[in-house]
């Protein structure tokens, strides 16, 4: 890709990866024909799908559709194979419906990542907690549950998965459970609204307590996904990169407060807009300082894109990521595209410059990758971004919805 003219235009924005990657893992908990609406078309999505099959349940897409049509029949096999966690580590999210409903599971542990350590032991205690007992031999964790009985967790971090994984077991566990210090990301409010819908009681979820109220069953529904905050902070960094003025259809405002909040610091307009948002770049971005937090603070997915914008902003920004120790590893890539960065542990520096310089350049993860993509709307010359495919796990149609905005950029 190249810098090119001002993005202009509509796009479209997906459900959310992280929200129906955990609500497909809660279709463990009921026998029926599920309906999931806007689903979209990634691998990670292929990926669960393939895992709930693996299990026996029948997964469909409607011809080239967002909607999902999944089967779940009354026995399944409450196995997560090794092949398929470490292709995507949130296949541990199977590990709470399973035991919740079918009293085992066998999962393959997911080890680390890109990111470095990722490690699960918040939910395994979460889980033991409310009854269930783990045994961990030849890189799987066992569990069993011979039905597990509500009670008070208190999470050390307001971990994401942790939060999901003891939601979705509590809500067929026997009596209340409350959750304390739950993580508060719009994806667990619209999990804890398909469970409702399930039958479950579940109040809370949004806020960090979170109360369950178990049910002895639970049954089989359709739901429409919540739109995705972090495609959405990819399309608002590629405008503020290559400047323009762009409407993101379906997106969520009241999901992206904090984002929006940083971005208007940066100089951006942006404003709610019928069914989605607006959002137009100044002439040049004004640097900031970032921490990421969990929610509602700014998210670790959103740094990346950051650290492109600052790249090429007003001034000097100082970034600090306290969540994940190894996802700095991008900041090479895009030094090598001439951005001024200089890191000291968890913080890094960015020196605003006018114009990053095109090179080639490979994509660590999936945020990362689309980062340097946004990076390369803002460089000099050719970008030419290698590891696509991690991109292909979080974005559906990424390149073609960036050309329809009217970049410079194509898929080799
Ligand atoms: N942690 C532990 N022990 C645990 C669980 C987590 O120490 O048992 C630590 C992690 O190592 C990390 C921190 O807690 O330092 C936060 O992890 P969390 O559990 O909140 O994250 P996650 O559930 O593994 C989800 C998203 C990530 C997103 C994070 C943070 C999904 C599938 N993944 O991961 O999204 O970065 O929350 O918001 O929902 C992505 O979409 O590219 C992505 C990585």
């Amino acid at each position: 890709m190249r810098a090119g003219a001002p993005l202009q235009g509509t796009v479209p924005i997906c459900g959310a990866k992280n929200s129906v990657l955990k609500l497909m893992a809660a279709t463990v908990l009921a026998e029926g024909r599920f309906v999931l609406r806007n689903v979209p078309a990634i691998a990670d999505v292929e990926t669960m799908s393939d895992l709930l099959r693996s299990m026996g349940m029948h997964v469909e897409r409607a011809h080239r559709g967002h909607d999902v049509t999944i089967d779940r029949p009354a026995e399944i096999v409450p196995e997560a194979p090794y092949e398929l966690v470490e292709r995507m580590r949130a296949s541990i999210v199977v590990l709470g419906p399973l035991l919740a409903r079918v009293g085992r599971a066998r999962v393959a542990l997911p080890g680390g990542d890109d990111f470095g350590p990722r490690p699960i032991d918040m939910h395994l205690k979460a889980l033991e907690q409310l009854g269930a007992t783990f045994e961990q031999s030849h890189g799987f964790v066992e569990g069993r549950a011979d039905g597990l009985a509500g009670t008070n967790l208190l999470l050390e971090y307001p971990s994401v998965g942790a939060t999901e994984n003891a939601l979705m077991a509590a809500v067929l566990a026997k009596g209340t459970t409350v959750i304390d210090n739950a993580a508060r990301e719009p994806e667990i409010a619209d999990l804890a609204s398909f469970l409702n819908r399930m039958g479950a009681q579940v109040l809370g979820a949004g806020s960090s307590t979170i109360t369950i109220e178990g049910v002895d069953t639970l049954h089989a529904v359709e739901h429409t996904v919540i739109p995705d905050r972090i495609e959405a902070a990819t399309f608002l960094a590629a405008v503020g990169v290559a400047g323009g003025e762009i409407t993101l259809e379906g997106a969520r405002a009241d999901h992206m407060d904090m984002l929006i909040e940083k971005l208007s610091d940066m100089g951006m307009r942006i404003s709610p807009a019928n069914e989605g948002i607006w959002a137009m770049a100044p002439d040049r971005l004004r640097a900031t300082d970032v921490a990421t937090l969990p929610y509602p603070g700014v998210a670790t997915d959103y740094l990346p894109l950051f650290v492109a914008m600052l790249a090429v902003s007003d001034g000097v920004g100082i970034v600090t990521e306290n969540l994940f120790s190894g996802r700095f590893r991008y900041l090479d890539e895009l030094t090598r595209m001439g951005a001024d960065i200089r890191t000291d542990a968890h913080h890094a520096v960015v020196r605003g410059r006018p114009q990053l310089s095109g090179a080639p350049v490979r994509a660590p993860d999936i945020r990362a990758g689309a980062a340097l993509v946004v990076a390369g709307l803002g460089a000099d010359g050719e970008t030419i971004v290698r590891g696509a495919e991690h991109v292909d796990r979080g974005y559906e149609d990424f390149v073609a919805k960036l050309h329809a905005l009217g970049a410079d950029v194509e898929r080799g």
